[in-house]
């Protein structure tokens, strides 16, 4: 069976299983399989419901030494919620030192480019290492966040990184996430009830105001079109 193949199957075979069956399946299938974790709470949702199955489960997050501070606090509370310690990958130092030396600290405002450079130092390299060696790459993306977001399936070959990618939530609407972080009492980024519906690094989130696009706080200065760092392509 071609990777092709195996995907279509997999997706056709899950397409009415719950998130929970879902996870469960990659759990028992795959060896080397692992939620990438930004702390959000769509992730805070995913780690509740891997741990709950697998106290073991990898879950790695990308430190771009640019987080902010309720970022690592809701780290610690899951870490010691659940016992864990979520894997993290920093970015490569002497990148980091050269890209301050280049464009400053705040150059990512300045061009797209530069925008890109950053988060390729800080999020893209470092990524490459945490997928390395992966069968099966576990995110929280969702359909309904984004334009560049509303074609994605349940489980999808990844080009870019050669894995398997499982979105285990894409077809979860916000509504449903609070639902289950309330009845679970999952730990979550205080930066939520600050009008903050997603978050990634402090100079590039902002809060939004009431009406706007959940992730109009994300990189607010560009084109929706342009809003992706590079982990997720269309
Ligand atoms: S981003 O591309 O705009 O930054 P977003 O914040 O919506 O992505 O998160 C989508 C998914 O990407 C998350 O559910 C998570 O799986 C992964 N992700 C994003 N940021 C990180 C991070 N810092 N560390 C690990 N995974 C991340
Ligand atoms: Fe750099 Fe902003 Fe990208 Fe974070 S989101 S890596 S600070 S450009």
């Amino acid at each position: 069976m071609s990777k092709k193949e195996l995907i279509e199957k997999i997706n056709k075979d899950l397409q009415n299983n719950t998130t929970q069956e879902v996870i469960e399946y990659f759990l028992k299938n795959f060896k080397n399989v692992a939620l990438s974790s930004s702390l959000a709470a769509e992730d805070q949702v995913l780690t509740d419901v891997i741990l709950k199955q697998d106290k073991n489960a990898t879950i790695f997050t990308l430190d771009t030494g640019r987080l902010h501070p309720e970022t690592y606090n809701v780290m610690d509370e899951t870490n010691l919620k659940y016992g864990v310690k979520i894997d993290v990958f920093f970015p490569n130092n002497e990148k980091v030192q050269e890209l301050y030396q280049t464009q400053g600290v705040n150059g990512h405002y300045e061009s797209i480019d530069n925008r890109k450079n950053c988060c390729g130092i800080r999020k893209i390299e470092p990524l490459k290492r945490a997928l390395k060696g992966l069968d099966v790459w576990i995110t929280g993306l969702r359909a309904a966040q984004s334009v560049t977001r509303v074609d994605m399936p349940l489980v999808e070959w990844d080009e870019s990184f050669n894995v398997i990618k499982v979105n285990p939530l894409i077809n979860w609407n916000e509504k449903d996430v609070w639902d289950y972080i309330k009845e679970n009492r999952v730990p979550y980024n205080k930066l939520h009830d600050q009008g903050f519906p997603s978050i990634g690094c402090a100079p590039c989130t902002r809060a939004i105001k009431e009406g706007e696009d959940i992730r109009a706080g994300r990189w607010w200065w560009e084109n929706p079109e342009h809003k992706e760092c590079g982990l997720h392509k269309k």
